[in-house]
């Protein structure tokens, strides 16, 4: 599958989202992090966020819900016209249903995993969904150091998905940069999250022009 960059809004100006969008006409997604300051220790923004931001820009919106209550709140999402959302395992009660609803609505359904939380037991649910996300920093904030500790969980998400037929997209969030994207392409990542080294660039339509090179290698 080609390489698909998600820039991280967590980095932009909150007060200029449109503009944080408008800077990157290049990037595949729009990645938003939704954050409730319970599933992480963050607050950030909900879904009147989301909902203007979908009349403000055209690249579709990747979100990832750092919820404490994902089956309540993940189908709004989906209806408001998100083209990813993306739910917690440690917080979903209900996981298949509410991957159902968010596929109903008509988005694509996510799946994602702390650094910490091993894949195997998730692989029944790899036909619920469309994007596995593992988190390569903990959850909660931008800039933090790449853990390489998941990298090994990586290569085996990786075989498990081509062994269901490599329909799901093995996406990788937190500490993604120049110097980090080309060892998660090599682990089998394909759509990559980058918040601080696309927004804290000079320059974040050619950041994502880099990444996208090196993540191609
Ligand atoms: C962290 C968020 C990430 C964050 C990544 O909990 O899920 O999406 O924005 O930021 P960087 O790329 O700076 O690590
Ligand atoms: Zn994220």
């Amino acid at each position: 599958m080609a390489v698909q960059i998600s820039p991280s809004i967590l980095s932009a100006d909150f007060a200029r989202l449109a503009e944080a969008a408008a800077a990157v006409p290049n990037a595949d997604w729009l990645h938003v992090d939704v954050m409730d300051n319970h599933f992480v220790p963050n607050l950030t923004l909900g879904l009147p966020v989301v909902e203007s931001l979908l009349k403000a820009t055209s690249t579709p919106l990747d979100c990832h819900l750092m919820i404490e209550d994902p089956d309540r709140w993940a189908p709004a999402y989906a209806e408001a016209g998100a083209g990813s959302v993306t739910i917690h395992a440690e917080a979903a009660k209900a996981p298949v249903r509410t991957l159902r609803q968010i596929r109903a609505a008509g988005a694509r359904a996510g799946l994602a995993l702390n650094p910490a939380t091993p894949v195997e037991p998730y692989e029944d649910l790899l036909g619920e969904i469309d994007m596995l996300l593992l988190m390569t920093v903990e959850p909660g904030f931008g800039g933090q150091k790449f853990l390489d500790v998941v990298l090994p969980k990586l290569r085996r998400a990786r075989a498990l998905v081509d062994s269901h037929g490599g329909q799901v997209w093995l996406q990788v969030d937190g500490g993604v940069s120049a110097e980090t994207i080309e060892r998660c392409a090599e682990a089998g990542a394909d759509v990559f999250v980058a918040g601080s080294a696309v927004y804290g660039a000079e320059d974040p339509a050619r950041a994502i022009e880099e990444l996208r090179t090196l993540a191609e290698k």
